[in-house]
């Protein structure tokens, strides 16, 4: 049967939007000196291999980090990091999206090191309008100092979704219809740092570090973002936009999980989260927050 011309320049019409917005998102990929800035540790980050290597390293006087050149507002960011190897206890790798200010926006990943052998703790959390406490933890299924692993966030005006090598591991619906703030107003920045945190990190603080494995080194290579970037007020996003609006968008900007991540986002829930703010009963004796309700 023939298709009817109307579903035909339909579909002509919903690629040509798609391509003309994708046009518009920057898609800039991997060359450190042109996407971030060295923001801290006095020649303790290191860029190398003509922009395709990062290094962040910790001594006993210093960690270090880095930053975006540019500030986001939506967008699916991916990294691949090599974590500390061998003795990482009490080290934090941090690499999260931030606004600034008090009533700040912040997407959090924290690599919490440990004893050689001992597993990392992945730590997420979503702050919004200042308040954050939305602690989910995880183990990983592979060692994360044998190789370059990919840890992505995909922000988009209804969710937030945290995967690890294209594997979710932790979707935040947008809360606001249950009144809770949805990080969706304040541009946000991409950082990353390697410090000592031995106060904390490692089993609650138990663990110190050891500085005589010093320095301690993570790498970074092959970011990605395909974001809408602010710049002067305004996104690259809806500035450019058709005004058949970008809802027409098939990609990340309305990505939402399918029923197979769906299934790979239960997986790792059941098998490698090891803390959950919204099962945590002593810590909300009398109710939890109400995103739990819809997360
Ligand atoms: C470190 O290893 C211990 C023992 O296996 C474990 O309880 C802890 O969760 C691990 N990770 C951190 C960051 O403490
Ligand atoms: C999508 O389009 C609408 C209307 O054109 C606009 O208000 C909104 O800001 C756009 N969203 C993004 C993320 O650009």
């Amino acid at each position: 049967m023939q298709k009817p011309m109307a579903s035909l320049s339909y579909s002509s019409l919903l690629f040509l939007t798609t391509l003309l917005i994708s046009w518009f998102m920057v898609s800039s990929s991997a060359n450190f000196y042109q996407d971030f800035d060295i923001t801290w540790g006095d020649g303790r980050a290191r860029i190398l291999d003509n922009g395709q290597l990062l290094t962040l390293s910790l001594d006993k006087a210093s960690g270090s980090g880095f930053q975006s050149k540019n500030e986001f507002l939506f967008g699916k960011i991916d990294m691949q990091l090599k974590l500390v190897p061998g003795n990482s206890a009490g080290t934090v790798t941090a690499y999260y999206l931030s606004s600034q200010g008090p009533t700040h926006d912040e997407i959090d990943f924290e690599f919490l090191g440990n004893l050689s052998g001992d597993p990392y703790i992945l730590h997420t959390n979503v702050y919004s309008q200042g308040k954050g406490g939305r602690e989910q933890q995880f183990y990983l299924w592979f060692d994360p100092t044998a190789d370059f692993h990919t840890y992505s966030i995909l922000w988009n005006p209804q969710r937030i979704i945290f995967s690890v090598d294209g594997t979710p591991i932790r979707e935040f619906k947008n809360p606001e219809s249950v009144g809770v703030a949805y990080p969706k107003n304040q541009p946000m920045r991409l950082y990353s740092s390697l410090w000592n945190a031995d106060d904390w990190a490692t089993r609650g603080g138990l663990v110190k570090t050891d500085w005589s494995q010093a320095p301690f080194t993570a790498s970074y290579r092959n970011f990605n973002a395909d974001a809408c970037v602010w710049g002067s007020g305004s996104s690259s996003c809806s500035s450019s936009s058709p005004s058949t609006g970008n809802s027409t968008n098939g990609g990340w900007l309305n990505e939402e999980l399918d029923a197979t991540s769906q299934e790979r986002l239960k997986w790792v829930q059941k098998n490698y989260m090891i803390y959950n703010y919204c099962a945590d009963a002593k810590r909300f004796p009398q109710q939890f927050p109400p995103e739990c309700g819809i997360n």
